[in-house]
């Protein structure tokens, strides 16, 4: 039994947030956030720092690097120093940033669809084309790489591929071999990885993340990563990640596009991240595994054709479930009928892309009893559309 209880119901309406804003008998299983308290420690910390009052302008903290670092060391078994590290206030800005450094309007990068929605409007911010290799479906629902596509869509114009791992909304956690094989094509192709690794901490016992930099020196030296403690610590509102850029040149070209634009991370945010990353070790362990569990309780939900119809690519990271209402009378927008007929909030697939179409993502970041309630809401209702 954790010390830690994760299945405290906690009420987040009337907080403002995005998750839960929505009308009273609507049950919000959709933005990637989850539903558990923060870590003790990061609470305290914050509460201490808010005790004091006055909330200027701030400096690093001068332990903060070194803490990442650590971090890194230990989570992931990759050596990192103090200088190839940034503190971007979040993640999309901080793959906005890289990627207008890296490439020219006119330039390509390059994606796998289906992906984290915001993905898409890199190309667009920037000028860049956008050239998609989805990734395919094999017999067994898991998604894989398609190498072929790869180097079918790649031109002499693209500058960055923008990978994520552990994947959203699939849930994948690429291998070794995966990555060893997405850092040969880039090196060959004279491309940089913008590497979006922000559930990097959330993955499940027999999936570890690996850093696609920490594969060697030359795909490290071409390679911008991203991680950061707002998922996993669910503090996403304070705004602060961590940006790992092992070449100096291309440091250079972050911090020259920086000026006056990219704000620092936030104070409070700075606050916590040292306390999760210092202190939040064990809740993190806790936590993985009530999230595991949760992934195994809806798995066997769908195999056992709780909700008619429905398929699952099994999740090895993130809280997120990628569900296939192909075959349901849902399959034109699944998640509008689940939000209609359910009244269960989730996202809709399109939103990850043309190859996302007849999806939907569930977010099961929650306490076991909420699941419960949004899968018997969502089986209701499909077998009321089923006739
Ligand atoms: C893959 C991925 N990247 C980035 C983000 C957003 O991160 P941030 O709030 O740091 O921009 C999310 C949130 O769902 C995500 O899933």
């Amino acid at each position: 039994m954790s010390e830690f209880n994760f299945d405290a119901p906690i009420n987040r309406r009337h907080t403002d947030s995005v998750k839960w804003r929505q009308p009273e008998d609507v049950l919000p299983m959709w933005v990637a956030d989850t539903d558990f308290l923060a870590p003790p420690a990061v609470i305290e910390a914050l509460q201490r720092r808010v005790a004091h009052g006055i909330y200027g302008y701030h400096y690093e903290s001068p332990t903060l690097r070194q803490t990442v670092i650590d971090w890194v060391a230990r989570r992931y078994g990759w050596e990192i120093e103090p200088d190839w590290i940034i503190f971007p206030p979040d993640v999309v800005r901080g793959m906005n940033w890289a990627a207008q450094a890296v490439a020219a309007p006119g330039d390509a990068v390059l994606l796998q669809s289906p992906v984290y929605g915001p993905f898409f409007e890199i190309p667009r911010n920037g000028g860049f084309a956008m050239q998609d290799a989805p990734l395919v479906q094999d017999a067994s629902g898991r998604y894989q790489l398609d190498m072929a596509a790869m180097e079918a869509a790649v031109t002499p114009e693209t500058r960055a591929y923008l990978l994520c791992n552990p994947q959203n909304p699939t849930g994948r956690v690429f291998t070794r071999p995966e990555l060893e094989t997405l850092a040969d094509f880039c090196l060959a192709h004279d491309i940089t990885v913008l590497a979006d690794e922000i559930h990097a901490d959330l993955v499940y016992s027999e999936a570890p993340h690996i850093p696609i930099a920490s594969l060697g020196p030359d795909i490290a030296q071409r390679t911008i990563t991203f991680i950061a403690p707002s998922k996993t610590f669910n503090m996403a509102g304070l705004k602060a990640s961590v940006g790992i850029i092992p070449n100096p040149e291309l440091r250079e070209r972050l911090a020259r596009a920086a000026r006056g634009v990219i704000p620092p991370m936030n104070l409070l945010g700075m606050i916590a991240m040292e306390a999760a990353y210092g202190e939040g070790e064990t809740w993190l362990d806790a936590l993985r595994a009530y999230l595991q569990a949760n992934r195994d309780y809806l798995l066997d939900a769908i195999a056992s054709d709780y909700l008619p119809g429905v398929r699952m690519a099994r999740p090895e990271g993130t809280f997120l479930a990628w569900l296939d209402f192909r075959a349901t009378p849902w399959a034109d927008a699944p998640a509008r009928r689940s939000l209609e007929e359910a009244k269960v909030m989730v996202n809709e697939g399109a939103w990850f892309g043309e190859t996302g179409k007849g999806f939907a993502r569930l977010n099961f970041g929650c306490p076991r009893a909420t699941l419960e309630t949004g899968l018997e809401r969502l089986r209701a209702a499909l077998l009321q559309a089923n006739g």
